[in-house]
């Protein structure tokens, strides 16, 4: 087996997305355009993944800066995909087989792409090619009587009996780089666009006696390029649908396909039920029988067996992320920030925020509370209102809760300072001082009835 390079284009200005941003950068599933096709690109097992930039270079490549194993080389200016090829040449090696792709051209299968490869046979130049029942704009595959492909002419170059056939070429080829690159150095641009066709090259095989082979794919979507927002969002679309049916192939239940979001990675166990409306970013972990209630919008979180996340729950697990322990039942309307590690059986009501805070196992936030930079003991019950008041306006303190501590309604609890465990905190305290195990500590002024008391009457004029 002949290694395959892959070659990206990438150097097209995206006019049509009205956007100033390069056109492979858009996002697809939390993912640049381009990023799915390098994807694809390490799915081949490719040995050089050439990216081809031009408008927006400097962008694109700082952009894909992290990725390893990619070479990038600049075509300026952009005269056409044979020239963006040749730009390249110098760095496919003779002995490989080139895969011709686009960056704006995201949701190709691999398996798509190896079938290309194979019908090669480390010999032949391999066309992928779609029927489409409104073919214009794109190259039409002219065939000989035998079948045979003779050539691809480009539509605005096309004559009238041309434009009439309905098989065109993808933009995706599969070719022995050493019948290449010196069709490549034939090019010349004497054409309606005067541009170098990469197209051209089908000719010259014909010419030099080798064989073209054209592949037919059913499966549009695979070959879809992505030129302006509607295209974008309805690939976007597909995506969402293609990996939603995946995840019910593992066994996820999700109550409608169509309305789930993964911008990212998103790993389910067994048992896991997703409701509606539901976003996935960055990495995702669900455990078993996990269920995540609708509209909850999800980053960069690890949610172990058995939790539940009610309705409109919030985690945004950053850099640091979040974990959710077994059992832990969160929300309705929770926010989760970076740092969050609730422990087993942890309970998280409706506007509770938690932020770079340990909860250990069996601790109960139910209801409007913020807890930020602290550390909560197991069992630990956190009443309704109460805060960590963990910032002094320069500096961030941590809040200690031990094991089993009662903290009432309504409680300011000023950092840094520890509570005692087994303690009670009156409800209405503002806590200053640290508290010894097993106390109640309450601070506020004493209730006051004065008996018989009228209320004073309006001064009459
Ligand atoms: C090309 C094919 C056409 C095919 C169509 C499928 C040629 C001459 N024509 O059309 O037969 O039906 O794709 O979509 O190849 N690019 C560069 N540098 C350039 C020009 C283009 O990197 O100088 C990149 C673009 O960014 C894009 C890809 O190449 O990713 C294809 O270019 P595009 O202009 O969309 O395709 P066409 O040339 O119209
Ligand atoms: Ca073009």
């Amino acid at each position: 087996m002949k290694a395959v390079d892959v070659v990206i284009m990438a150097a097209g200005k995206g006019t049509r997305m009205h956007s100033s941003m390069p056109k492979v950068l858009q996002q697809l599933g939390g993912k640049p355009l381009v990023g799915h096709v390098i994807d694809t690109a390490r799915a081949l097992s490719a040995r050089h993944t050439v990216v081809i930039t031009g408008h927006g270079a400097e962008e694109v490549e700082a952009a894909l800066a992290g990725q390893p194993g990619l070479r990038f080389v600049r075509q300026m200016p952009q005269l056409g995909t044979g020239h963006a090829l040749q730009q390249a040449a110098p760095v496919l090696p003779e002995d490989g087989i080139t895969v011709v792709l686009s960056g704006d051209v995201p949701l190709t299968q691999a398996d798509t792409l190896q079938d290309l490869i194979d019908a090669t046979r480390g010999e032949q130049l391999a066309l992928l090619t779609l029927e489409m029942t409104d073919p214009s704009g794109y190259g039409r595959i002219v065939r000989q009587a035998d079948g045979s492909v003779q050539a691809i002419v480009e539509h605005k170059d096309a004559s009238e009996a041309q434009r009439a056939i309905r098989e065109i070429y993808s933009g995706i080829m599969a070719v022995p780089t050493r019948l290449l690159l010196p069709w490549l150095q034939r090019l010349r641009n004497d054409n309606a666009q005067q541009e170098y066709y990469l197209t051209d090259v089908v000719k010259f095989a014909v010419a030099d006696g080798h064989a073209v082979v054209a592949r037919v794919l059913r499966d549009p979507v695979q070959v879809a390029g992505v030129n302006t927002p509607v295209q974008l969002a309805e690939l976007e679309r597909a995506y969402q649908l293609r990996t939603a049916h995946a995840l019910m192939v593992q066994g996820v239940r999700l109550r409608d396909p169509s309305r789930l979001d993964v911008r990212g990675e998103l790993t389910c166990g067994r048992d896991v039920e997703i409701d509606v409306n539901c976003v996935f970013q960055g990495r995702v972990e669900l455990g078993d029988k996990v269920r995540i209630g609708a509209n909850c919008v999800l980053s960069n979180v690890r949610i172990e067996a058995e939790a539940v996340l009610q309705p409109f729950t919030c985690v945004d697990g950053g850099s640091e992320g979040v974990t959710v322990g077994p059992r832990a039942a969160v929300g309705p309307f929770a926010r989760l920030r970076p740092g969050a590690q609730l422990g087993a059986d942890v309970h998280v009501g409706n506007f509770v925020e938690i932020k770079n805070a340990t909860l250990a196992d069996g601790a109960k936030a139910n209801h409007l509370a913020y807890l930020g930079d602290a550390t909560v003991g197991e069992r630990v019950n956190y009443g309704a209102g109460s805060i960590t008041a963990n910032y002094d306006g320069a500096n961030k303190h941590r809040t200690v809760i031990e094991a089993d501590v009662h903290v009432g309604s309504n409680c300011v609890l000023v950092a840094p300072i520890t509570l005692g465990s087994g303690g009670t905190i009156g409800a209405g305290s503002t806590i200053t001082k640290s508290t010894e195990p097993q106390s109640l500590t309450v601070v506020r002024a004493k209730q006051v009835s004065i008996p018989n008391w009228t209320r004073p009457a309006k001064l009459k004029k």
